[in-house]
């Protein structure tokens, strides 16, 4: 059974941490999140992704989970949570939670019992391997986070395996009782209202058992394609599926960091009863320099044509074969109008145009908090960021292979570090953003009396009421949901446009992703039938003589077949 809600459905992401701190200890929390329900409603959205609020250590931003049933003291208590997920619910919203089952912190009991020794009841909870005879490691596989995958543990006497910090030890879903601990968990919060899962690097539980070298990496251990999606990980969701997510009716959205759209079509196409959706990374790789020596820190400009191309291929390759996640934004990403737009004389209209791209393509969208008032990323130094993620890569390649310089570091960290999406968000302009009164744990972007939630909407150029249209489109017509999609002027480096069409309804979208004023004839037959959908220049019609596309201009075009 699976009443597919998302399908209609948008859905909008907390960062509790960063999203509103009500008790004034520098950390968002519980009830900061419950007093902003009506402002999240407000957007029209249908459903709320919470990220990790379980009691962490925090090495990884709760993504070192050290109790799966127990809220984080710092975020309030398990009741909160309930009154949250209950006051939710009645303004009709539903909550996803995270689903972080890959690895756990090390401080989790189960992994501090497995460390102990090799026969206990936890011993196989995790994966251990003995150093290899000459006393290297097992093999040669890269952490996520730089440095190897493997640690070594004195106290047991062999290595564990973490695909991301150290002080993640990726659990062994070998393990039978593993798994069912893990669908144990998923039924508790069930039980507790909640709605779904967002599943965390899903696409990795799965190890090759034989462990091999990653072949020709000379060097280099960091080889994320090679780790990904195992040999059982297709049984694993399955399981997944039947134990908890088809029999509790749970919307799933698995994070699939490798996946191209063929390998997505494998984990939700509805009849392998796997996923619902995933994330993939693949366009967010746009501005990733080809074949350079320091991952995703080599930046480059946007690259449109790319972009258009990837998004298309899954929108073809999942159309009646499963359905789209769709995102620019989240807690990993950068800021879409700093990163792809022009953060300073067009951020409003860069902010609505890449928000009109993904909103109107089939699938569901997701919107990041402080995405729907264009928020922007902060011009930190070095010393500002807070992500284990940047200062072990940092750590890797500026100072230990030095393949890097600092300042070109520094300025790729501007452009894309998982940092810009943590700052607090900007609900005002008193002091620390109307966040908190105390100091916040992480820095407020020094824009924030410029860009807040409280200017936003006295604005006449107001992101969040575009959203607010955007989402209501979405809820009014079935064109955004079932129409066809086809992509228009695919190599055009500077707009992106496709029609979704549905019975005899047409629409064309038609955005200028560039600081230049375009033809608008090129891209549009302007007829006198036609009306306007939506526009991000108050336009409400077109006239034949109007010619011009103005930078980061959208428009949402209905012809009258
Ligand atoms: C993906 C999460 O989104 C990210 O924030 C985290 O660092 C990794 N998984 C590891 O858990």
């Amino acid at each position: 059974m699976n009443s597919e809600w998302w399908k209609n459905a948008v859905i909008y992401q907390v960062y509790p941490k960063s999203f509103n701190d009500s008790d004034n200890d520098g950390y968002g929390d519980l009830n900061g999140i419950i007093a902003k329900l009506p402002y999240i409603k407000s957007l029209g959205v249908d459903a709320i992704w919470l990220n990790p609020l379980y009691v962490s250590p925090q090495v990884d931003n709760g993504y070192d989970i050290a109790d799966y049933r127990t809220v984080d003291p710092r975020f309030g208590t398990n009741e909160d949570l309930y009154r949250l997920i209950d006051q939710a619910h009645q303004l009709g919203l539903k909550i996803i939670m995270d689903l972080v089952v890959n690895g756990t912190s090390d401080q989790h009991e189960w992994f501090q019992e497995s460390a102990k020794s090799k026969d206990n009841y936890f011993s196989d909870y995790y994966i251990w391997k003995d150093a290899q005879p000459d006393g290297s490691e097992p093999n040669n596989w890269g952490s996520n986070f730089s440095g190897s995958a493997w640690e070594w543990n004195e106290q047991r006497q062999q290595h564990y395996l973490h695909y991301y910090a150290i002080e993640q030890p990726d659990l062994n879903w070998e393990n039978p009782r593993v798994r069912q601990l893990v669908y144990d968990l998923m039924r508790f919060w069930k039980a507790k209202g909640v709605d779904g899962w967002r599943m965390d690097i899903i696409t990795s539980i799965s190890k090759n058992q034989e462990f091999p070298d990653n072949p020709g990496q000379a060097g280099e251990k960091y080889v994320v394609g090679n780790q990904d999606n195992g040999p059982r990980m297709h049984e694993f969701i399955h399981e997944i599926n039947r134990e908890v997510l088809a029999p509790f009716d749970m919307m799933s959205v698995g994070e699939a960091p490798a996946s191209k759209s063929i390998d997505a079509r494998q984990l939700v196409d509805p009849e392998r009863q796997e996923l619902d959706m995933v994330f993939t990374f693949q366009h967010m790789h746009i501005d990733r320099k080809p074949g350079g020596q320091n991952g995703r820190w080599d930046v480059q400009p946007a690259d449109i044509v790319a972009l258009k191309k990837i998004l298309s291929e899954w929108q073809d390759s999942l159309r009646d074969h499963g359905w789209n996640a769709l995102y620019f934004e989240n807690h990993d990403r950068a800021r879409t109008p700093s990163r792809w737009g022009n953060d300073q004389e067009y951020r409003y209209e860069s902010a609505t145009a890449f928000a009109t791209v993904l909103h109107c393509l089939q699938g569901t969208p997701f919107v990041y908090q402080g995405e729907e008032i264009g928020m922007t990323n902060p011009d930190f130094a070095l010393s500002d960021y807070e992500d284990v993620e940047l200062r072990t890569n940092y750590d890797k390649f500026v100072k230990t292979r030095q393949t890097i310089s600092e300042a070109d570091f520094l300025k790729a960290a501007h452009q894309i570090s998982r940092d810009n999406g943590r700052t607090p968000m900007q609900w005002d302009d008193s002091q620390n953003a109307g966040f908190s009164e105390a100091e916040p744990w992480f820095k407020v972007n020094p824009r924030y009396s410029e860009i807040n939630v409280k200017k936003d909407q006295q604005s006449s150029k107001s992101v969040a009421n575009y959203y607010r249209q955007l989402i209501e489109l979405r809820h009014q017509n079935l064109i955004l949901r079932d129409g066809t999609y086809h992509l228009l002027a695919p190599e055009d480096p500077r707009v992106f446009s496709y029609e979704r069409v549905l019975g005899r309804q047409k629409w064309t979208i038609v955005v200028n992703l560039s600081n230049d004023q375009l033809d608008l004839q090129q891209y549009l037959a302007v007829k006198e039938t036609s009306k306007v959908v939506l526009s991000n220049y108050q336009r409400t019609k077109l006239e034949s003589e109007d010619q011009a596309l103005r930078p980061w201009e959208a428009l949402v075009y209905e012809e009258q077949q």
